[in-house]
């Protein structure tokens, strides 16, 4: 099972932080939030990438530009990652109309070159896709199979939505076991998946909603907030992070009423108050 990416979410001190957890519920990868495909991103730098991690990452890049992503996975790959993904799923209409995230759906050949230069650098069987069922109908994808089967990926993660959906919804499993069916490589299966799930799967807010419903929620975030002290400055990023993994929580009879405390919260010491109330 695949931890999937959220972006200000599963980062990596989230990953730290509940490393145990994530085991203990099944996960051995997880893919990172995306990292904007540039000239210039250096991987000793990035806040994501500095190891210390027991479970494998693999880095997920947002781009359109196949020369900027060859920069960046030869630079992930000689800091050690054997493994990158692409992402081609992200439903903003900003990042959709620029031809990056989903709007890679929408200009084959530049998806296509995104690929060979993934396979190329990373290797064959090392570099990933993970992308919707397509940007308005769920069969977009299906018609791009025939031009995504060329390229030896190491799997396909389909969030079994299409963009314009964004996170509304259901998730049209008859579309997904469609392109399943058409595809040559590993296809992971994503989108509302409960953390039992069997078989290749990603799972990215169920495991979130989890941590809330566990007796020992207070004590997590807790943690959370030590960890985040010492990797971010000052009290309002470490407030808005935990806020972050609180809202994910407040549909939960347990956590509703404490919720209206959590989100108006102005310190973290505050928040830890209302967590624990
Ligand atoms: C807050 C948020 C941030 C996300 N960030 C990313 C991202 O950086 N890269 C990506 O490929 N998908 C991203 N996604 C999509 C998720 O990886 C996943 O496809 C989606 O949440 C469905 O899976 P789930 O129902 O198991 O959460 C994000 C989703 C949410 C809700």
């Amino acid at each position: 099972m695949i931890l999937a990416p959220l972006r200000g979410v599963t980062v990596r001190c989230f990953r730290r932080t509940f490393a145990d957890e994530l085991a203990e519920a099944g996960f051995d990868e997880a893919v990172t939030p995306f990292i904007t495909a540039t000239g210039e991103y250096d991987p000793l730098r990035d806040r994501e990438l500095r190891g210390g991690e027991t479970i494998k990452v693999t880095p997920q890049f947002i781009g359109k530009d196949p020369v900027a992503l060859r920069r960046c996975l030869e630079r992930v790959k000689s800091a050690g990652y054997s493994t990158a993904d692409l992402n081609a799923g992200c439903p903003f209409p900003m990042v959709r109309r620029k031809g990056r995230g989903s709007g890679l759906l929408r200009t084959p050949d530049v998806l296509a070159r995104m690929l060979e230069t993934g396979c190329e650098v990373m290797g064959e069987g090392a570099f990933s896709l993970k992308t919707r069922l397509g940007v308005d109908r769920a069969d977009e994808l299906l018609a791009l199979m025939p031009a995504i089967n060329a390229f030896p990926l190491r799997f396909l993660a389909v969030h079994a939505r299409t963009a314009r959906q964004m996170y509304e919804g259901g998730c049209d499993l008859a579309a997904f076991r469609a392109v399943e069916a058409a595809a040559k490589m590993p296809v992971v299966y994503n989108g509302d998946a409960p953390l039992s799930a069997k078989g290749r799967v990603m799972v990215g807010r169920a495991f979130v909603r989890a941590l809330g419903e566990r007796d020992d929620a207070d004590g997590l975030v807790g943690r959370y907030v030590e960890a985040s002290r010492e990797e971010l400055c000052g009290d309002r990023p470490v407030l808005g992070r935990m806020k972050e993994l609180v809202a994910y929580w407040k549909d939960s009879p347990r956590w509703r009423r404490r919720w209206s405390s959590v989100k108006v919260a102005r310190t973290v010491d505050e928040l830890l108050r209302a967590v624990a109330y």
